[in-house]
C-alpha cells in the first residue's frame, strides 16, 4: 500500500521539487521572467514558515561545530529553536561531584540568543554520557536521590528563563515497555521519575517538563508505556508537559505510519509533544530514489507535526551531514539530514519547506 501511494506522490512531487528549486534559488518566474528578467527575492526561512502554524522548527547543535562560519551561519539563520546536542548532559554540567560547569551549555544559550531562537534544554537524567564519579561507584538510594535532586535543581536554576523546555527524563523504557534497569531506577525505583519532575518544576515552575525518548513514534508497547505512566502522572498532579518523540528514523525499517494517531493521544492528556531528534538514515550509498524517499519521510513527519495542535515544533539532530552522530553509531549508515555534508539542500529540505508552505 504504502510503496504504491509513495511511488505516485514521490513522482509528481519531483515536478513540484523542481519547481520549488527554482523559488529557492530566488528565481521568481512570471511576466517579469517571461520578459526576460530575473528578480530575486528573500525565501521565508523554515523557522519563519513553521512560525506562520505557531511552531518552530529547530536544529541541534554541539560546540565544536561554532568554529564552522559557513555552517553557524545557516544555523543562525534557517531555525528558531536550538537543542544542545551534548553540552547540557551530565557529564559536561558536573565532571565532578558538586563542582558544576555550565560553560557548554552557555556558549549554545548565548548563540540562540544572537540569534533570537529558544532552547530546549536536554538532558537532566538519562543513563548514558554521566560522569565517572556517578558510575564508578555504588549509591544508596537516600545518597543518590540527594545527588540527583541536586543536579536538577542547580542546572534548572542555572537556565531558568534560558531555555523553554527541558528533557528532563530521557529513554526510560526498553522496547517491550518494561522500565530501563538504569542506576536511577535501580536504585530508587521507578519513582524517581516523579521525583525529577517535581525537583524540576519546584527550581523553575515555568519551563516545560517533558519525558523524551526514541521509538516511540508509532503506537506500540514502549509508546504504550509513556501513554500509561503520563495519564498515571496527570492523575497524580506531577508537572509532567509533554512528550518529546526523537524520531531517528531509518528507511530500512519502515516510515511510523501511526505517528499522527499517537500525537493526537498524547495530546487528548492534555499535554504538548514535540519531535525533539528527527533524522532519517539510509543504507550507504544515498542515491536519488533513497533521497526521494526521505524527503518524502521528512514532508509526513512535518505534516504531522502539523496536523496535531499540540504538538509544538520539530527539531532535526543537526541539520547536515557534515556533522550528523550516524556514521559513527551505524556502520555504512548516513546521509541522515537535509543538508549535505557540503552544506548544499537535499531534496528533504524542500520537501520540509514545501510541508509548511501547503498546510
Ligand atoms: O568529548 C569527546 C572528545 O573529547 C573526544 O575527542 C571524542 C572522540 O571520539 O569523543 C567526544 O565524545 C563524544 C561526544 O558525543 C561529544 O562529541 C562521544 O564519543 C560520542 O559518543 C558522543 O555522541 C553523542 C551521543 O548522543 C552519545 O550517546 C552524540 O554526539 C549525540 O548527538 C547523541 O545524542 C543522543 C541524544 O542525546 C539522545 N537521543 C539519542 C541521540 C543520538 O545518540
Amino acid at each position: 500500500m504504502r510503496t504504491t501511494r509513495s511511488t505516485i506522490r514521490t513522482r509528481l512531487r519531483l515536478a513540484g521539487a523542481f519547481a520549488t528549486v527554482l523559488m529557492a534559488a530566488g528565481v521568481v518566474t512570471g511576466p517579469a521572467a517571461q520578459a526576460g528578467e530575473e528578480r530575486h527575492v528573500k525565501q521565508p526561512t523554515l523557522a519563519e514558515l513553521a512560525q506562520r502554524h505557531g511552531r518552530y522548527f529547530g536544529s541541534a547543535t554541539d560546540n565544536p561545530e561554532l568554529t564552522d562560519r559557513p555552517y553557524t551561519e545557516i544555523l543562525g539563520r534557517e531555525f528558531d529553536q536550538i537543542t544542545p546536542g551534548n553540552g547540557m548532559k551530565w557529564y559536561a554540567t558536573e565532571p565532578e561531584q558538586g563542582v558544576f560547569d555550565f560553560s557548554k551549555g552557555d556558549e549554545i544559550v548565548n548563540f540562540a540568543r544572537a540569534h533570537h531562537q529558544k532552547v530546549r534544554g536536554h538532558t537532566l537524567v538519562w543513563h548514558s554520557q554521566l560522569p565517572d564519579w556517578l558510575t564508578g561507584r555504588e549509591w544508596t538510594a537516600s545518597e543518590l536521590r540527594a545527588v540527583l535532586k541536586k543536579h536538577i535543581q542547580t542546572e534548572v536554576r542555572h537556565y531558568r528563563g534560558k531555555v523553554f523546555a527541558w528533557d528532563v527524563v530521557n529513554e526510560a523504557f526498553n522496547e517491550d515497555g518494561t522500565y530501563r534497569e538504569t542506576i536511577f531506577y535501580r536504585t530508587l525505583g521507578p519513582g524517581y521519575i516523579a521525583d525529577s519532575l517535581r525537583w524540576a518544576h519546584e527550581a523553575d515552575p515555568r519551563v516545560k517538563l517533558y519525558l523524551n525518548d526514541y521509538n516511540i513514534e508509532a503506537v506500540g508497547p514502549k509508546s504504550d508505556a509513556y501513554h500509561r505512566l503520563a495519564k498515571e502522572l496527570r492523575a497524580q498532579g506531577v508537572p509532567l508537559h509533554g512528550i518529546g518523540m526523537q524520531a531517528h528514523l531509518a528507511l530500512q525499517y519502515g516510515y511510523p505510519d501511526t505517528l499522527e494517531d499517537n500525537l493526537r493521544r498524547f495530546s487528548r492528556l492534555g499535554l504538548d509533544t514535540a519531535l525533539t531528534e528527527v533524522d532519517i538514515r539510509m543504507e550507504l550509498p544515498a542515491d536519488e530514489a533513497k533521497l526521494a524517499t526521505q524527503a518524502e519521510w521528512y514532508r509526513d513527519v512535518t505534516e504531522a507535526c502539523l496536523a496535531v495542535r499540540r504538538c509544538v515544533g520539530v527539531t532535526i539532530w543537526d541539520y547536515t551531514d557534515k556533522y550528523s552522530w550516524i556514521p559513527a553509531f551505524f556502520e555504512g549508515e548516513g546521509a541522515a539530514l537535509p543538508w549535505d555534508e557540503e552544506l548544499r539542500r537535499k531534496p528533504a529540505y524542500y520537501a520540509i519547506r514545501e510541508a509548511l508552505i501547503r498546510r
